[in-house]
């Protein structure tokens, strides 16, 4: 489905990173080792690597990793992509941060799998940048699945990740622009937490 999705020459989600990222990556520290989860055409990871961050990303869909392969090749910038399910990715290897933004693919017993790795990938002082859609995005119609069991509230992540220093939760409307993929007014939320030493 995602491989036909990114067939197309234009980028389904955009070029530019998303607006949480843009703003979010000012909690990084110079030159952090970050891992982007299916991280799809590139947007974000290229954007990192432009910031001087060490940047690691995978997306389970060739075509997708191939444009972003181009992305970074454009950009001149240097990412080290993989073709990777994320179900199937080594969470052993430590990052300084961890990047997730829409992956809402998951339900409910995946997601608490998964994010038990991203507890495990995140060094200790490390963050994690998380960012997707309310369950009442599901009735705006401007973007990710129409499975509001996948969506995350306030709740949810704290249930998560509230051993964690939070820097910054939050659930708010935002209108987005980033590629037709995502445009229209979206019911939004933020996580930046921080793994304790
Ligand atoms: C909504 S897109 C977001 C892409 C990117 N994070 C962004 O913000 O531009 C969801 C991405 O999840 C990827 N994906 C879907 N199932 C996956 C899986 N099991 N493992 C890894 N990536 C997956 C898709 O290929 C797609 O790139």
């Amino acid at each position: 489905m995602w491989d036909e999705r990114f067939s197309s020459s234009d980028f389904v989600f955009g070029t530019e990173p998303a607006a949480f990222l843009a703003d979010a990556a000012s909690h990084l520290d110079p030159g952090s080792r970050v891992l982007c989860v299916a991280d799809g055409e590139g947007r974000n990871s290229v954007f990192l690597a432009g910031q001087g961050h060490d940047v690691t990303a995978f997306d389970a869909s060739p075509v997708g990793v191939d444009k972003a392969r181009g992305l970074a090749a454009e950009r001149g910038q240097d990412v080290s992509f993989h073709v990777s399910g994320i179900e199937d990715w080594d969470w052993s290897q430590p990052y300084d941060a961890l990047v997730a933004i829409f992956i809402q693919f998951m339900g409910p017993d995946m997601r608490a799998t998964i994010f038990d790795g991203f507890r495990q990938a995140v060094r200790p002082g490390g963050l994690l940048l998380l960012h997707g859609y309310a369950p009442r995005q599901v009735n705006y119609g401007t973007g990710g699945p129409k499975a509001p069991e996948n969506m995350y509230t306030e709740d949810l992540l704290r249930a998560h990740f509230g051993d964690w220093q939070i820097v910054t939760l939050r659930d708010y409307d935002a209108e987005l622009s980033e590629g037709k993929g995502h445009s229209g007014r979206s019911g939004l939320v933020d996580l930046v937490a921080r793994r304790p030493t």
